[in-house]
């Protein structure tokens, strides 16, 4: 597949008006998206979870435009949780603008946005991969109205494509249990254009895999994903960083088949490391672990040293600390939670989630 394959070049069909709801999940990064080149194409690939319960669940209400407005802009209100939402529209416009060249239609129609989020606003829980790819599967609804014959597969992989060029990491939440994006050398369909659904063998230890998201730090990131993105051009580690990652990709997929869990913990933890690792040595060099996410790494370290349960962690671009672990050692993770890390959460708030299957259509 090429961007190209992605412009429409039948002739659409006339459709006035309609209504699109689309539910679409979060995703955590096992190995990291960090650094990224032009258009939004990942400098390596990337694997997540998608997960169940934080989700965004957006409606897109559309009419053709009246004949006296500008047939050159976009038109379109934008309401979070019911409230219309001024500061939301740029990153709306600059979406719509990234995917008009695929989305030619989009001109022709006035829109209303409704989006709300099933987690709590000022979690901390990056919101551009359920919120992008939400709306990009919106989007796409009226595409397969305007274009009745679009197969399945097409409509996720273009939905992918469009959400990626929305938040690199909504690319990976249309489906799931695992989504790959990026091009890796031993996984099949991989592409650095959308992500697709992993397509090797996952061993059972995974299924329903838990993952319970400690809020250590509720406020704004000091930093966004997009400048730390940036920062990886000049940084005097990154083509080091973009080799792990694709080893790390490597060493991940017989983990994933053998369902070795101390293998699996030793990857991902790796990762949210160097993840962090990046961060501290970019230039500016920034700090977004907090000092209670250093607790909470240390007290799952000890934990699982003095138990010999599998619990590891995760982080991505942020503070809070996502606990992996699978869902035969929930009780008595959920009891080493309660008891031990909660104290270390921001008014001792966490969010328990597990794996999910994608993106699920409303009405
Ligand atoms: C640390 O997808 O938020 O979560 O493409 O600029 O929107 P943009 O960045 P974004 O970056 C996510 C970074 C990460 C790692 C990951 O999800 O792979």
């Amino acid at each position: 597949m090429t961007p190209q394959d992605f412009i429409p070049k039948r002739e659409a069909k006339n459709i006035e008006a309609g209504e699109a709801t689309w539910q679409s999940p979060s995703n955590i990064a096992l190995v990291k998206y960090w650094g990224k080149k032009e258009n939004q194409i990942p400098a390596n690939p990337s694997i997540s979870f998608t997960l169940n319960n934080c989700k965004t669940t957006t409606s897109l209400k559309y009419a053709k435009k009246k004949a006296e407005s500008d047939p050159a802009d976009f038109s379109f209100d934008f309401y979070f949780e019911g409230q219309s939402k001024e500061d939301f529209k740029p990153k709306v416009l600059k979406f719509f603008q990234r995917i008009h060249n695929y989305c030619p239609y989009l001109k022709e129609y006035k829109f209303e946005i409704h989006s709300e989020n099933s987690f709590p606003h000022s979690s901390g829980i990056a919101s551009s991969a359920s919120g992008m790819s939400a709306l990009a599967l919106c989007v796409m609804d009226l595409e397969k109205k305007l274009y009745p014959d679009i197969n399945e597969d097409f409509f996720n992989i273009k939905t992918s494509f469009l959400a990626r060029l929305g938040s690199g990491s909504a690319s990976r939440s249309i489906e799931g249990p695992l989504v790959v994006w990026g091009k890796h050398e031993k996984i099949k369909g991989s592409s650095d254009l959308f992500g697709e659904k992993y397509p090797d063998e996952i061993h059972d230890n995974f299924r329903n895999y838990q993952d319970t998201i400690l809020l250590v730090d509720k406020g704004e990131k000091q930093v966004s994903s997009t400048v730390g993105h940036d920062l990886m051009h000049e940084h005097p580690f990154a083509e080091q960083r973009f080799k792990q990652a694709n080893d790390n990709l490597n060493k991940l997929i017989p983990v994933l088949k053998s369902g070795d869990l101390s293998e699996f913990i030793k990857i991902i933890e790796s990762e949210a490391l160097s993840l962090h690792a990046m961060m501290m040595s970019s230039l500016p060099y920034f700090i977004l672990m907090k000092p209670n996410t250093l607790e909470i790494i240390n007290k799952i370290w000890s934990f699982r040293k003095s138990t010999d349960i599998a619990v590891g962690f995760t982080l991505d671009a942020g503070a809070n600390v996502h606990v992996l672990y699978p869902e035969n050692q929930k009780d008595k993770v959920l009891e080493f939670i309660k008891n031990e890390l909660v104290a270390y959460c921001e008014n001792g708030q966490y969010i328990c989630d597990q794996v999910g299957e994608g993106a699920k259509k409303i009405s």
